[in-house]
């Protein structure tokens, strides 16, 4: 497994993603999309990996408002990680959220440990998903379930000029695959009932809403957390967006079990 490098989750592309996505946040749609991730599923008592926990707010909402017993957070980048910890304290969870640097590859974690593996649009960064899912299905207790949602690709065929121009300038690593790939691997690894739930007019719609507030009433407080990338900022959205349009960008929830 490669491909992401430390730091590449600057202060200022974390608070340009906040003002968009919301306080804690590095993705889009908040406690309402986690929970569509999560229906029909009941994870209170849980014990729940989260990987590429980010600046923790996934976590506060599947202890807080799921119930989860307990979460563990792993990422590569050790300054998001010490925000996790403050954000714990800050929200009086901190002997429900646990946090750990760890470095790409497979996970310092022992076989077995969780009933849940949680992920949020964090796996693009990892390339190797077979070697990935081979890694949940092992420290996944018999009878868990992996529930992720992800920046995938419509297919494995050369990116068009908008999704290329949106890879060019968008500054992180990404190891970009297409729903038959994440479930080909899931499948290779022992789960059973893989599905996954296109989002790319969920995306559409954000992204939309999140160009217009920071070319709009947000670009002010854009410019104060980016300073002179709030321009670059701004065309990397609309980068997105146009990829998203021309369908190639096409986020999708996940969901495994083990048997
Ligand atoms: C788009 S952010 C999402 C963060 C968080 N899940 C959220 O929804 O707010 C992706 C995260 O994945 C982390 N990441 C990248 N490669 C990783 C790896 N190999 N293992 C664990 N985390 C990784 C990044 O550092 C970053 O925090």
């Amino acid at each position: 497994m490669s491909g992401h490098e430390e730091n590449e989750y600057t202060d200022s592309f974390v608070g340009a993603l906040e003002l968009v996505w919301g306080d804690g946040f590095l993705s889009p749609g908040g406690k309402e999309e986690i929970a569509l991730f999560l229906e029909g599923l009941d994870i209170s008592g849980k014990e729940v990996l989260d990987v590429g926990c980010g600046i923790g707010g996934c976590d506060v909402v599947l202890a807080r408002d799921f119930g989860a017993a307990h979460v563990h957070g792993i990422d590569i980048e050790q300054p998001l990680l010490q925000r996790c910890v403050e954000r714990a304290e800050r929200e009086g969870l901190s002997d429900r959220l646990s946090y750990e640097k760890v470095n790409p590859g497979p996970f310092p974690l022992p076989d077995e440990s969780f009933d849940v593996v949680f992920s949020k649009d964090a796996m693009i960064h990892i390339e190797d998903k077979h070697a990935l899912f081979a890694d949940v299905f092992r420290v996944l207790r018999p009878g868990g379930v992996f529930l992720a949602s992800d920046w995938m690709r419509r297919d494995e065929e050369p990116p068009g000029p908008e999704t290329q121009h949106w890879l060019d300038i968008v500054g992180l690593t990404f190891g970009m695959h297409s729903p038959p790939v994440y479930i080909d691997a899931l499948e290779a690894a022992g789960f059973v009932d893989c599905s996954t739930l296109d989002r790319n007019e969920f995306l559409i719609r954000v992204l939309r809403a999140d160009y217009s507030l920071i070319t709009g009433e947000g670009r002010e407080e854009l410019i104060d957390r980016t300073g002179e990338e709030a321009q670059h900022f701004t065309d990397v959205w609309l980068a997105a967006l146009r990829a998203a349009e021309v369908g190639e960008l096409r986020p999708g929830h996940l969901r495994a079990f083990k048997p």
